[in-house]
């Protein structure tokens, strides 16, 4: 299926909106058909830094005249998804994010700074992990009120730690994960491993195609809703 931006994609029983943080379209995905009511588990990497959202935002050819014309900011980037998870943060068993070993804090305190995420989603844990350049280690956040870990995923030397998150017992019992970065489709193709339904947020249509297309092969069909 050819992909563009502003598309709302339903593949089986998982949604996808090709839109954009920044203007607001978390919101607008959770607002569609009440999925905020689903969503019990959250996993995403989202851009590191401010930098690093203008470098997606220029891979994605995306303009709009507001945010293009002035510095990204990463402390506006993460109110825009801070308020949105701030609102469903309590049916929410466990939330994953990876983020910079230089920025990391900001994105705790983006978070923290929520009276339901403080109650309902506190930071629980949080290692630093090294799955690309062996000089570039990032880390790997955990939002959950249970301390149910099973082991360190310090160990896992050039693998995401996405497969490691999903084993732990808090997304286990999680039956819908939400990325609101989603990419190429690392937390869709975990999602269906281990039998969740999948709800994504991505800026890049080309990146969004490819975790359409992986659903596709798998014999789901793709239907564009708007
Ligand atoms: C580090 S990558 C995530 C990789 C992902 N886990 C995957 O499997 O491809 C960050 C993703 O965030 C997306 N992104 C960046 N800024 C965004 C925005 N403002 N709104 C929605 N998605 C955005 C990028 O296009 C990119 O796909």
């Amino acid at each position: 299926m050819n992909v563009e931006y502003g598309d709302l994609i339903e593949v089986g029983p998982h949604i996808f909106l090709c839109g954009d943080v920044m203007e607001g379209d978390i919101l607008a995905l959770l607002a569609y058909v009440n999925i905020d009511e689903k969503i019990d588990m959250i996993y995403s990497d989202p851009p590191w830094s401010s930098a690093n959202c203008r470098y997606w935002r220029t891979i994605a050819k995306k303009t709009c005249e507001s945010i293009e014309t002035w510095p990204v900011s990463f402390d506006i980037f993460l109110s825009h998804i801070t308020h949105p998870i701030s609102c469903i943060a309590k049916r929410i068993n466990v939330m994953w994010i990876e983020a910079s070993m230089k920025e990391y804090n900001k994105v705790v305190e983006a978070f923290n700074s929520y009276d339901t995420i403080r109650e309902y989603l506190p930071f629980s844990g949080e290692w630093t992990i090294c799955y690309g350049s062996p000089k570039r280690p990032n880390k790997l956040l955990r939002f959950s009120q249970t301390n149910t870990i099973k082991d360190d995923p310090t160990y896992l030397s050039g693998e995401a730690p996405t497969d490691w998150a999903f084993k732990q017992d808090d997304s286990q019992l999680s039956e819908t994960v939400f990325d609101f970065c989603i990419g190429q489709g690392m937390t869709a193709r975990k999602a269906y491993k281990y039998n969740k339904t999948v709800y994504g947020l991505e800026l890049n249509p080309k990146r969004l195609k490819k975790t359409i297309e992986f659903f596709e092969n798998k014999g789901f069909k793709a239907r564009k809703i708007s």
